[in-house]
């Protein structure tokens, strides 16, 4: 018989189960009743991810392939009979925050001094969204009180995660019912009111994920497919100590409209109106219909140059500058005056080529302990386990290569790390945005011991000048998790 939670865990909405016993509740517990003077009335718990590969892609409307870790946002909640947020957090580095939520218009989303957003941004934005989602149709609010262990600006998803467990719990709070995908989809846009145009593999994972397995997501619609890994290696995930903060700069969006430019040209240029509307790079694929492969063709005949100005961009697509600028930019990318479009949709469309591999790879491999090998990596048609792994790990490796040269996102901690990496015969990339944040490593069973151990020496020792003893903090082994999770009383 299947437990409660295994039941619930196969269901298509949020699972709600019995809160277990365990340390970390029971903390959050004590902290939220000295705080408020009552018990939680229920918990939410959302999890972190790191992505296996398919990087800058899901915004183009392209598959990805990540996976949940076990770290997570855990909060503890009870719903108020009044329009208002109360934010508590664990972490006393993070500061409390009290607001009246009357309707979604006015929760305004601002800015530190820095540029940066203020944590709590990240919780008004899974409220906002929730509000918006309720058309404001509540009066009552909400005490949150959260404690989060997922290494924040690492690339690791910590602020969808933040934001995807405030919308859960204000929704949850207000009895609303909806199936997983409807509640990513809905999580995917409330970010974005913090200012970066994100795809949405990070809230899809985050309510899709399953354990034991990574999931093959595709967009449009939203949708999730099971993708066993390799058995006998494991994913490390190692940070690199350079802060990732996307939402900081404008590097982000920049990419997004810079996928978005190339497609608009690729389309006029192929003789298909596009009614100038945002055209993403699958869009573009689907309209003219041709292979990956042969978009990549189509890229160079069409987007030859490496740098197109704002000028060349109005020309070909015959509109004026304002008109560009309200049609496809966003406010942070109004001002920037020179596009790489060939860079980054090549970078696009063979990432997408590499993803559809990856996972073809571990289909076939989880079957039978022998894969029948593709583009040309079989050995008689098929390919030892051993090779499985080189060649999950070159597409890996492939993968960091185009988003060092063709995206510009690393960061030259990132890069060392996948040095040393390779060196120890370990195939690694950059996982999440980019531009710092942490690496993912395909690491054979046998190898992970010692290649920790020399991560901790030649990286963290070394070059950061941490002590070995304490770099278990920055580089740890980790197997897929579950999705989102409710605890009730
Ligand atoms: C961020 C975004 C995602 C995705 C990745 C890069 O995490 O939120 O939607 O675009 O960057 O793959």
């Amino acid at each position: 018989m299947p437990t409660e939670m295994e039941c619930e865990l196969k269901s298509d909405k949020v699972p709600i189960v019995i809160t277990p016993s365990d340390e970390r509740i029971s903390r959050l517990s004590r902290l939220f009743e000295d705080e408020f003077g009552h018990n939680p009335s229920f918990y939410v718990r959302v999890p972190g991810r790191v992505n296996i590969i398919g990087e800058h892609i899901d915004y183009c409307g392209y598959p990805v392939l990540p996976m949940a870790l076990e770290q997570d946002i855990l909060v503890a909640a009870s719903l108020i009979q009044e329009p208002a947020i109360y934010l508590r957090n664990a972490n006393s580095k993070y500061k409390s925050f009290n607001t009246k939520i009357t309707t979604y218009e006015d929760i305004k989303i601002t800015p530190d001094g820095d540029g940066k957003p203020f944590w709590y941004n990240y919780v008004l934005c899974g409220i906002k969204g929730a509000l918006e989602h309720l058309e404001n149709n509540t009066e009552n609010g909400l005490q949150l009180y959260i404690d989060g262990n997922i290494p924040p600006a690492s690339g690791l998803s910590s602020s969808s995660a933040l934001v995807s467990a405030a919308c859960l719990s204000f929704l949850y709070a207000q009895n609303v019912s909806m199936s997983k995908t409807e509640i990513a989809s809905l999580c995917a846009k409330s970010e974005r009111y913090i200012g970066t145009q994100g795809g949405g593999m990070d809230q899809a994972i985050a309510f899709l994920a399953e354990k034991y397995c990574a999931q093959y997501i595709t967009f449009q619609p939203l949708q999730a497919t099971s993708v066993s890994l390799p058995e006998d290696a494991v994913f490390v995930v190692a940070h690199s100590l350079a802060e990732a903060n996307k939402a900081a700069t404008n590097d982000f969006n920049r990419r997004v409209i810079e996928c978005r430019l190339a497609a608009q040209i690729l389309l006029t240029l192929h003789g298909i109106p596009t009614d100038k509307k945002i055209i993403t790079l699958s869009e573009a694929h689907n309209k003219i219909g041709k292979s990956l492969e042969e978009m990549i063709q189509l890229v160079h005949t069409y987007l030859p140059k490496d740098i197109y100005t704002k000028d060349e961009v109005c020309t070909i697509l015959k509109i004026g500058e304002k008109e560009l600028e309200n049609l496809y930019l966003t406010a942070n990318t109004k001002d920037i005056n020179e596009f790489k479009l060939k860079q980054r949709a090549l970078h696009v469309y063979e990432e997408a080529l590499r993803v559809d591999e990856f996972r073809n790879i571990c289909n076939q491999s989880s079957g039978n302990g022998k894969v029948n090998g593709t583009n040309g990596h079989t050995t008689n048609g098929v390919v030892s386990k051993n090779e499985t792994l080189a060649i999950l790990g070159k597409l890996m490796l492939k993968s960091h290569e185009s988003l060092k040269n063709l995206y510009e996102c690393s960061h030259t901690n990132l890069d060392r790390i996948v040095e040393i990496s390779q060196k120890l015969g370990v195939h690694s990339r950059l996982t999440g945005a980019g531009w710092g944040g942490c690496v993912v490593a395909l690491c054979p069973k046998n190898l992970l011991e010692n290649y920790i151990d020399i991560l901790k020496e030649e990286f963290y020792d070394k070059h950061c000048n941490i002590d070995k003893c304490d770099a278990h903090l920055y580089v740890f082994a980790t197997t897929p998790n579950h999705g989102a999770i409710i605890y009730k009383n």
